[in-house]
């Protein structure tokens, strides 16, 4: 019997598939193998033989049964092995791109301006390109004969003969914005609004359509020194600096009043501009606190209530940022230029995340 389990068990090691390990059992335990027929020969033992070669055979029997099974799951556990090493595959390493266009510098700062505003409780506000000239001029204080009207240089849409709907714009600014959205929520209110403004207008800096942010806060006690607050913290977090110096400079809108021109401090150095440092004075926005007749033509009673507004051009800061030298490029749907310039898609900036990627 001894002979028989060496014999076995060493088979059993050495049998390299599930084949071969059935062949094994079948040789071994099968009805007609070797410890079957054994089993056999009980009968003609005697009864006290009986009891001695029973139970050895029926060990001998399990013993191999359970070596087949321990050798068919290491053969299987090889074979999973094999398997995975041939199949292997890493899963870091980066995909196969292909190219999905890029997200143009001006979406990519309109998100950047979101964000930061965002953080500071401001939500988003949108109002129509095509807007009367009540929304865009008289609501803002800006009557029929002020010549800010003349200055804006502003598409007029036409008028069929007849057609006594009121005039429409293609709007100069985002201010409108302010009216539509206290008209829809009342005071307090705290958004920006940016979007598309059209003026006609072309140079090396001008395009008759470009992009500007518009913010609004009213509420009881606001003032011009949360005015400078909000622009120093939005100054530094859009140009990722620690410092910045802002430089408020007097200035006049009819909507408006008292008015200012923002500048920040900044060097061109080298050929490359560096915010919060050096002597040089960067106009960025039009602000100040917004003008009672503004308020009280949009429904909100400037006796209890003030705040101030700001209109920042998009394009211009997306220009100073990302070193862009000539606006007209913004619009000239050059796929050279917009690779150059473009975002990655789906890098969507966050305070958190980093603003420009
Ligand atoms: N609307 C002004 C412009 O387009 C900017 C501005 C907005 C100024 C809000 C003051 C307050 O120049």
């Amino acid at each position: 019997m001894d002979d028989l389990r060496d014999k076995y068990i060493g088979l059993i090691a050495a049998a390299d598939s599930e084949a071969a390990l059935e062949d094994l059992r079948v040789q071994a335990v099968g009805k007609k193998g070797e410890i079957s027929l054994k089993m056999r020969e009980l009968g003609k033992m005697s009864p006290e033989e009986r009891q001695v070669a029973g139970p050895a055979l029926n060990a001998l029997k399990d013993e191999i049964n359970s070596a087949l099974a321990a050798k068919k799951a290491a053969l299987e556990d090889a074979a999973l092995d094999e398997r995975l090493r041939g199949e292997w595959l890493d899963v870091t390493l980066p995909g196969r791109t292909r190219r999905m266009g890029t997200i143009h510098p001006i979406s990519q700062v309109t998100e950047e301006v979101t964000a930061i505003f965002a953080d500071m409780g401001f939500s988003v506000a949108e109002g129509p390109q095509i807007d009367t000239d009540w929304y865009n001029f008289d609501a803002l204080n800006i009557p029929g004969h002020h010549p800010a009207r003349a200055e804006m240089d502003t598409f007029y849409m036409h008028r069929a003969e007849g057609d006594n709907r009121p005039p429409h714009v293609l709007r100069t600014h985002t201010s409108p914005v302010q009216i539509r959205s206290m008209e829809k929520t009342g005071a307090p209110i705290r958004v920006i609004a940016p979007g598309r403004v059209y003026r006609a207008d072309y140079d090396q800096t001008h395009t008759p359509m470009f992009h500007q942010v518009e913010g609004l806060a009213i509420d009881k006690d606001i003032s011009m020194a949360n005015l400078k607050w909000v622009l120093e913290e939005f100054v530094k977090a859009y140009f990722e600096v620690d410092d910045v110096e802002l430089r408020f400079r007097a200035s006049h809108f009819p909507f408006t009043e008292p008015s200012a021109e923002v500048d920040i401090r900044c060097s061109w150095e080298g050929g490359s501009l560096k915010v919060g440092e050096g002597d040089d004075w960067l106009e960025i926005l039009g602000s100040g606190m917004v003008h009672p007749k503004v308020l009280q033509n949009a429904g909100v009673n400037p006796d209890e209530w003030q705040g101030f507004a700001f209109g920042m051009g998009i394009d211009r800061i997306a220009m100073l940022k990302y070193g862009i030298p000539d606006l007209r490029a913004f619009f000239d749907s050059d796929l050279r230029w917009l690779r150059h310039y473009g975002f990655a898609a789906l890098d969507v900036p966050t305070l958190h995340g980093g603003l420009s990627g």
